[in-house]
């Protein structure tokens, strides 16, 4: 996509990733009008933007992905050029829990979206662009060896990676069916500030500060592929504006870390940090039942986004960790207020009552 004057809708901005998309490109695109269309569920939270949120190239919208009539009406208000889809249920343990919620948002929801935007768009569809955001999960779960590339059949196992897997057939069935330009990419897990502490590294951050037992599960022998959070926002805006229309990319750290690793080197950072001997919060580590069907090991292969257009991941993962401690060590506010009300029934449904 050129990078003329143009109106984005971005949904999800007030999510985790969301939100660092949302920053990068009200910063670095003046001369662009941000819309983030956001329901503000329990993992949107606008705080998360409060640095930018007066900026004049920026508007929030609160509404729901599945109201078509709603986003119509936002069509007509704004005459979007494009649409940065990033909304939905992202946590695997609360699919496991609720998948129909994850069929809703994920699957109906997305499937919702790409039809304003074909009704929308169907007679100038020139110079539009659907980008959907998915993950590395809708490839399944690989052995000790081997890596996705994007000719990886998919093979999705939870309920959630399930739901995604669907969005992103909807999203290629709507460029081949009706030719909506659209361009997707699947990334490997990120971290960063501002996420939300339902996932294993924010998660055990605030266990770890709190003398909380640190639930591992399973025997902690998983592995995943890390990306620092701002490296993905970077990817989306290269292939936004260089990725090739209907193509789809893999977004990934080259960065592969078995989940046992990463708290121990957790405990480490915050033992310094916090000023408690060294091997102090390792003895808060418990090993809990398995998460059902879990997926061993995802690594990402992201030649293609680095040979095709030039993309690499700037920073390494022990700095990157570094940070994240030193911003949740910061915010305890931000903690706070997202770990106050629903969080505790959720995380007594999850670890307490199991
Ligand atoms: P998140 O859960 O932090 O944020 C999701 C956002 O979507 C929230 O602001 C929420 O309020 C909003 N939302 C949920 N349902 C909505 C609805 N029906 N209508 C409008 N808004 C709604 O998620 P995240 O971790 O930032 O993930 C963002 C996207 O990136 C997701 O599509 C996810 O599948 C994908 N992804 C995430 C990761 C990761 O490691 N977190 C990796 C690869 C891909
Ligand atoms: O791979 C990309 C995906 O990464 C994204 O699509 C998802 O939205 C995102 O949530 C993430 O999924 P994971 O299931 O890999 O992330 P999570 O942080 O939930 O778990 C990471 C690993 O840590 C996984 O092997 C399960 C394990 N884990 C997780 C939690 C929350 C634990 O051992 N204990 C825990 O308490």
């Amino acid at each position: 996509m050129s990078s003329t004057t143009k109106t984005i809708m971005i949904t999800g901005g007030a999510g985790f990733i969301g939100s660092h998309v949302v920053r990068l490109f009200v910063r670095t695109y003046p001369h662009y009008h941000i819309v983030n269309l956001d329901a503000l569920t329990y993992a949107g939270n606008l705080e998360n933007l409060r640095d930018i949120e007066s900026a004049p190239n920026y508007t929030f919208e609160k509404g729901d992905i599945m109201d078509e009539k709603a986003i119509h009406a936002l069509f007509e208000k704004y005459q979007f050029d494009a649409v940065i889809h990033l909304a939905a249920e992202s946590h695997v343990d609360r699919s496991i829990l609720d998948p129909l919620a994850f069929v809703r948002t994920n699957v109906l929801g997305t499937a919702s979206l790409l039809n304003v935007c074909r009704n929308n768009w169907k007679d100038h569809m020139e110079g539009k662009l659907f980008y959907h955001v998915s993950t590395d999960e809708v490839y399944g779960s690989l052995g000790e060896v081997g890596f996705f590339t994007e000719e990886t059949p998919y093979d999705p196992r939870s309920p959630y990676s399930a739901s995604k897997a669907s969005s992103d057939h909807f999203v290629m069935a709507y460029f081949h069916t009706y030719h909506l330009p659209v361009v997707m990419s699947n990334c490997s897990n990120n971290y960063g500030s501002h996420h939300f502490p339902e996932k294993l590294i924010p998660l055990m951050i605030n266990n770890i500060k709190n003398n909380q037992p640190l639930p591992v599960y399973g025997k902690g022998a998983n592995v995943r592929d890390w990306l620092w959070v701002e490296d993905h926002a970077r990817a989306i805006d290269t292939i936004f504006h260089k990725g090739k229309v209907g193509d789809k990319y893999n977004v990934g750290g080259f960065n592969e870390w078995k989940n046992m690793d990463i708290v121990h080197l957790l405990c480490r950072i915050m033992d310094k940090k916090l000023g408690r001997p060294e091997g102090e919060s390792a003895k808060l580590i418990t090993f809990v039942k398995d998460r059902p069907g879990h997926d061993l090991r995802y690594a990402i292969d992201a030649t293609k986004l680095n040979r095709e257009l030039g993309w690499k991941p700037s920073l390494q993962f022990e700095e990157g960790l570094e940070k994240t401690v030193d911003w949740y060590l910061q915010n305890e506010d931000w903690v706070r207020d997202v770990t106050s009300g629903n969080y505790q029934k959720y995380y007594d449904e999850q670890y307490v009552k199991r």
